[in-house]
C-alpha cells in the first residue's frame, strides 16, 4: 500500500484528483471534511493536507509521496526526492515592485522592505546577491502590501500575472520556476519503489497522450509517397485500401507543436477528408 499526500484544496488539488482519475485509478467519495481516502483499484491510501505541510509529511515517512509544487519543496528546505514532473501548476516566483518605481537591478531593494509568504527562498536570493533588505512575512494577500505601505516591494507565485496587474505592481526578477511534481520519501522498500514506477508510467501514458493528434485522412494512391514523406508519425504512418478503387487510407500521430503546419502540407499535397482526434493515453 502507497500513501500519498495531496493538496486539500487550491491550486493544485483539483488537478491532482483529476491526474489519478486519467490513470485509472478511482478514489472512494467522501464527505467534504473528510481527509483521508483510499482508491477502489489500486493500493493506494491518499491524505488531503495543506500543500505547506506535504514535503514534511514525506520527509518524516507519514506519506510514502506527494504532488505538490517545487517551490513548496524548495521554502520548506526538504530532503525529499524529486520522482517526475507533472505538466500543471505552472507558476514562476517573483519579485515585484508598484508599476512607476524605477527598478535597475536586485540592488535596487537594498534597505527596503519586501512582503512574503516565502521567506527562505527570498533570503537565499538575497544573501546570495549580497542585498540587505527586509523581509515582512505574510501568509497570503502579499500583492496588498506595498499599497498599504507594509513593504516596497513584494515575492510571490506568479501564474497568470493577474493579480500583480490588478494592484498595480510589476514584475522585475524571476527568481525560479515551479509546476506541480512527484516527491517520494528517500528510504522506500521495494515494493513501495514498484508501485511508485506504475504509477508513474500511468502518468507518462497520459501525459505523453496530450502533446499529441491522431490523424486519419485519404489520399490518392500516386500521391501516397509525398504524403507519407510528410507524416513524421512515430513509426511509419499505418496505409490501408480504401473502398474507392486507387484511394488510400492514411492513420498517424502527430505533434500538437507542429500540428497545423504539417496540416497545411498535407492539404498541399493532395490529402483529403482528414479527422483529427484526442489521443486518452499513450504508451511508447
Ligand atoms: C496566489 C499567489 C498570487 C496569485 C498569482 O494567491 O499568492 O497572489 O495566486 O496568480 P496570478 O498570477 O494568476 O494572478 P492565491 O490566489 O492562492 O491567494 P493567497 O495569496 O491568499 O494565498
Ligand atoms: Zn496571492
Amino acid at each position: 500500500m502507497l500513501t500519498m499526500a495531496i493538496q486539500k484544496k487550491g491550486r493544485l488539488s483539483t488537478s491532482s484528483i483529476e491526474l489519478l482519475e486519467h490513470c485509472g485509478i478511482h478514489l472512494k467519495k467522501t464527505g467534504h471534511d473528510k481527509l483521508k481516502t483510499s482508491a477502489v483499484n489500486f493500493p493506494l491510501e491518499v491524505l488531503f493536507l495543506r500543500d505547506d505541510d506535504i514535503p514534511r509529511c514525506v520527509e518524516d515517512g507519514i506519506a510514502d509521496i506527494g504532488i505538490v509544487g517545487d517551490n513548496v519543496v524548495f521554502e520548506t528546505a526538504s530532503d525529499i526526492e524529486k520522482v517526475m514532473p507533472l505538466g500543471f501548476g505552472k507558476c514562476r516566483m517573483s519579485i515585484a515592485v508598484p508599476k512607476h518605481v524605477e527598478y535597475k537591478d536586485i540592488t535596487s531593494l537594498e534597505g527596503k522592505r519586501i512582503a512574503t509568504s516565502y521567506d527562505h527562498i527570498l533570503q537565499n536570493y538575497l544573501d546570495k546577491n549580497n542585498v540587505n533588505a527586509g523581509i515582512h512575512k505574510i501568509s497570503g494577500s502579499v500583492e496588498i502590501a506595498p499599497g498599504i505601505n507594509m513593504s516596497e516591494a513584494i515575492f510571490d507565485i506568479v501564474s497568470t500575472g493577474s493579480t500583480l496587474i490588478s494592484n498595480g505592481l510589476k514584475e522585475v526578477e524571476i527568481i525560479l520556476e515551479s509546476e506541480a511534481s512527484i516527491y517520494s520519501n528517500n528510504s522506500l522498500d521495494k515494493d513501495k519503489k514498484d508501485l511508485i514506477d506504475k504509477l508513474c508510467f500511468r502518468i507518462r501514458s497520459v501525459n505523453t497522450a496530450k502533446d499529441y493528434k491522431y490523424i486519419l485522412l485519404n489520399v490518392p494512391n500516386n500521391k501516397l509517397d509525398l504524403v507519407c514523406n510528410i507524416l513524421p508519425g512515430m513509426k511509419s504512418p499505418t496505409i490501408m485500401p480504401l473502398g474507392k478503387e486507387g484511394w488510400s487510407s492514411v492513420h498517424s500521430v502527430i505533434n500538437e507543436d507542429i500540428f497545423w503546419d504539417v496540416i497545411e502540407q498535407l492539404k498541399d499535397a493532395g490529402a483529403e477528408s482528414l479527422l483529427v482526434t484526442d489521443i486518452e493515453k499513450m504508451i511508447l
